[in-house]
């Protein structure tokens, strides 16, 4: 990266001290993560937003819903910028607010409504965040998903799992010994979501029709040919993967968690990572005694997580130092109240 645009980032922090925090989510450009004072997954993220108050700006690295959900987590008082606000996420534009309501008349209109718990992935928009608290349900993340599970089923009989559906089909199924056939797809651009009436209330888990588009795009065969590329290679993917996927692989989880799996790793291992391709390449770049492989080799960034790059950021480090606060992420006082009650939720699960 520029060394110019390094130098003034320096100076541009250094300007700012204490009053300033940067969080960086693993899948960020080395050229900006090494500017985070703390880096994570979407939990510890949230996690950390939370326990910063005497950081009037907070800086986020990483999209629109992280951003967001530190603003509501943060006090009154401080301010979350987004370095570009065109960094979003097409997973939580796949969830409207709008089609999360007429999904929830659906359900009421089958008479399951009050048996449904909803949870919501990390990755939504703060409404849907709000409409969940609204609801009596939860926010999770890739790392806790299984506990926002059993706290739910705790609650009702059925839940709407929200918008990542492989995220939800791999927990229930994979961890928590549902079948396949407990679950269905409610699809936002069919009439009724495309489900007949018996079968939502057949189903244990209702699953939106969203997805990554970065990890939707692993498939059985990458894990298959490189099963045969590499003997003994030990294959290693995040749960926003296809079930088929997930399937096959030999351990499964968060970004934190393939850190620490590729750290704790002996010396002469093979690993062949099904996640982001910025944090996979900077693990092989961490641990030359071992052999760390992407998944597959057609699949490549996350296009609006490289939005932020070194440029934007100097800009935001460089107007909060003169006092502007630019592309400063707000969500209203209605809404960040009941999305607060699903973040909570969360920060509270067992
Ligand atoms: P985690 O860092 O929580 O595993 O999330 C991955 C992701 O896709 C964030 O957008
Ligand atoms: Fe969204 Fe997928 Fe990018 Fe994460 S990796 S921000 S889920 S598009």
């Amino acid at each position: 990266s520029d060394p110019a645009l390094v130098e003034r980032a320096h100076a541009a922090k250094a300007a700012l001290g204490e009053r300033l925090f940067v969080l960086g989510h693993h899948y960020q450009r080395d050229e900006v993560i090494q500017f985070a004072d703390v880096t994570g997954d979407s939990f510890k993220l949230a996690q950390e937003a939370a326990a910063r108050p005497q950081a009037p700006y907070v800086v986020f690295c990483g999209v629109h819903f992280m951003a967001e959900s530190a603003d509501i987590l943060t006090g009154p008082d401080q301010r979350v910028v987004l370095p570009d606000l065109a960094a979003g996420c097409s997973m939580a534009d796949m969830a409207t607010y709008d089609q999360v309501e007429e999904c929830w008349e659906v359900l009421e209109d089958a008479g399951i409504a009050d048996d449904v718990v909803p949870i919501t992935y990390m990755n939504s928009s703060a409404d849907i965040k709000a409409f969940v608290g609204r609801h009596g349900g939860t926010v999770c993340t890739s790392s806790n998903a299984r506990r926002a599970l059993e706290w739910a089923f705790s609650k009702g009989s059925k839940v709407l799992f929200l918008p990542d559906q492989h995220l939800g089909r791999n927990t229930a199924v994979l961890e928590m010994g549902l079948g396949l056939d407990d679950c269905v797809v409610y699809n936002p651009h069919r009439p009724d979501g495309g489900l007949a009436t018996d079968e939502l209330r057949a189903a244990t888990m209702i699953l939106w029709r969203g997805h990554c588009s970065v990890h939707g795009r692993f498939s059985k065969e990458s894990v298959d040919d490189v099963r045969a590329r590499i003997p003994g290679v030990n294959v290693l993917v995040h749960p926003e993967c296809r079930h088929e996927v997930v399937r096959e692989a030999d351990h499964i989880g968060s970004t934190e968690y393939i850190i620490r799996m590729l750290d704790e790793a002996p010396a002469g291992s093979a690993w062949a990572v099904g996640t982001e391709l910025n944090l996979v390449k900077r693990l092989a770049d961490r641990h030359s005694d071992k052999t760390i492989v992407f998944l597959d080799k057609t699949v490549c960034f996350c296009s609006t997580m490289n939005r932020i790059d070194l440029p934007h950021l100097v800009r935001s480090l460089e107007s909060l130092a003169r006092g502007e606060v630019v592309n400063q992420i707000t969500v209203d006082e209605e809404t960040a109240h009941y999305a607060r009650a699903a973040l909570d939720q969360m920060l509270a699960l067992p």
